[in-house]
């Protein structure tokens, strides 16, 4: 999954950080705009969620906003890069609008907490724990104030905030936050803090209010679901995917992420089970090489993982697989790199998110020096790139003339008399718009599909 954050209180606490009500938010409007993964995006909903119940309006752009919050990533050097560039842009709206309240959230605030205060056009930094407080930060703003709010908690997970989603089909639902596993190259336990989950009443409420508000399919979000727990009901992750299956059966159940150590049988046997639970699974190998996943403290071998692929492929032969692949990091040798190679040909992923190393501050990675030269590490990427494009485009053609059930999302970006939609294996689906059927927005359609790409099926309803 690509990234996340959030700061931290006990349960009592929690409840006495919401007392101090701020509805200094009449009339004013904010605009959050979000990078990194999945989890910011669910955060923002979460800010959202809080800024209204101070009275706060989204707004639709920096131009309408009052208060402009940037949701912000740290995973690697280019995501940050990205931000600052973003602030740079930002200082020129603010010289015209000087009462313009402007934010950091997220991971990069977690991160680089202060350094991010001195820059004039900051006015206020928050860390993922500390979201409850955005209000009084950003009136404290508007009297001149600049803010920080950076702690991370143990125990925080926004249970009894109502998230302010935008409408549409599909939601996000984060199901736990932060992460335990400190693999050697990754900023997320230090962004983010350390593990804790929701409780799974909570989470099943949640699925039905959405259901029963139009939503179709929701996506159970955390950086490793596998070591989901919740004590108080005696429930790990596969006790939370039957009942979430089973509290919203028509719901269409995907999650992210899985680790490749913790991922157990009775998830994979779960997911065989229940037919509402997508057969898509993200389980990220970061390397081919056992060496290298040592370092990396991935906890797993090149065997175990396979072991988990061969699971997999027994109890659900049609279930799709993306991955996350790092290239060049350090000590990396050609070698090392065909083993990686070697893995995605035995594989063969449908999908894969690939990246060059780039070293984290504070990570004990970092420690260990930059080794790889930057056209090395490129080289390898544009070759893992390639490999995986080939694999996705043979997977894919091998799907014409399938059938597949299609969650209809809307207009296709390129041609509004296509539409497209998802299948349950998480491939994008692009058929033409048919006005006699008159299918809407939410609807599944069967699909045969006649032409593919490495990402994308196209096909005729049937
Ligand atoms: N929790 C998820 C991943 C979250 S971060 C998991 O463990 O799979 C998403 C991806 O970013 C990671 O899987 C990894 O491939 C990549 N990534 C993380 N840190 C990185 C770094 N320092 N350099 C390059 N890629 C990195
Ligand atoms: Fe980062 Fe590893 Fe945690 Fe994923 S499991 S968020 S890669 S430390
Ligand atoms: Fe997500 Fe980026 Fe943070 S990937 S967890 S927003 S570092």
């Amino acid at each position: 999954m690509p990234t996340i954050d959030l700061p931290v209180l006990d349960p009592q606490q929690a409840s006495q950080a919401e007392a101090p009500f701020h509805s200094t938010g009449t009339g004013r409007r904010v605009y959050v705009e979000t990078y990194g993964c999945q989890m910011n995006v669910s955060d923002s909903e979460i800010v959202l969620g809080v800024l209204h119940q101070s009275g706060y309006e989204r707004a639709d752009s920096v131009e309408e906003a009052d208060v402009v919050l940037l949701n912000t990533c740290a995973i690697r050097d280019n995501a940050e890069k990205k931000i600052h560039e973003r602030l740079r842009h930002l200082n020129f709206f603010k010289k015209k609008r000087e009462d313009m309240v402007i934010g950091v959230l997220g991971c990069m605030a977690e991160r680089l907490r202060k350094d991010l205060l001195d820059k004039d056009v900051v006015d206020i930094v928050v860390g993922p724990d500390e979201y409850r407080r955005v209000p009084e930060l950003v009136a404290g703003a508007q009297g001149g104030d600049k803010g920080i709010a950076v702690k991370l908690s143990r125990v925080e997970t926004y249970d009894d905030i109502e998230p302010l989603r935008t409408e549409g089909i599909s939601a996000w639902v984060s199901i736990m936050r932060g992460c335990d596993k400190f693999c050697t190259y990754c900023v997320v336990p230090f962004t983010r803090g350390r593990e804790r989950s929701r409780s799974l009443p909570l989470i099943t409420d949640e699925l039905k209010r959405l259901w029963d508000t139009g939503f179709k399919e929701v996506t159970l979000l955390g950086q490793n679901v596998d070591s989901y727990r919740d004590e108080d009901n005696n429930a790990d992750f596969a006790d939370l995917l039957i009942a979430s299956a089973r509290a919203v059966p028509n719901m269409r159940i995907r999650y992210t992420t899985s680790h490749p150590q913790d991922m157990s049988d009775r998830v994979i046997e779960a997911m065989g089970e229940y037919d509402n639970i997508c057969k898509y699974i993200h389980l990220p190998f970061q390397s081919g090489s056992d060496r290298i996943l040592e370092l990396m403290n991935r906890t797993y071998t090149v065997e175990r993982y396979l072991d988990r692929i061969r699971k997999i492929r027994e109890v659900m032969p049609d279930c799709a697989l993306s991955t996350d692949v790092i290239t060049g990091f350090c000590t990396e040798t050609e070698e090392d790199h065909q083993a990686t190679l070697d893995l995605m040909r035995t594989v063969r992923y449908d999908g894969a998110y690939m990246f060059a190393y780039s070293p984290r501050d504070n990570t004990k990675a970092y420690k260990w020096g930059d080794d790889v030269p930057d056209e090395v590490k490129k080289r390898r990427l544009d070759e893992v790139i390639a490999l995986q494009n080939e694999i996705a485009a043979e997977i894919n053609q091998g799907e014409i003339g399938r059938t597949h059930e299609v969650l209809v999302e809307g207009p296709s970006k390129r041609n509004a008399s296509e539409w497209k939609g998802r299948s349950d294996t998480n491939k994008t689906v692009i058929f033409p718009h048919d006005d006699v059927r008159g299918y809407v927005v939410g609807d599944l359609v069967k699909v045969r599909i006649d032409r593919s790409t490495s990402a994308t099926l196209f096909g005729e309803l049937v």
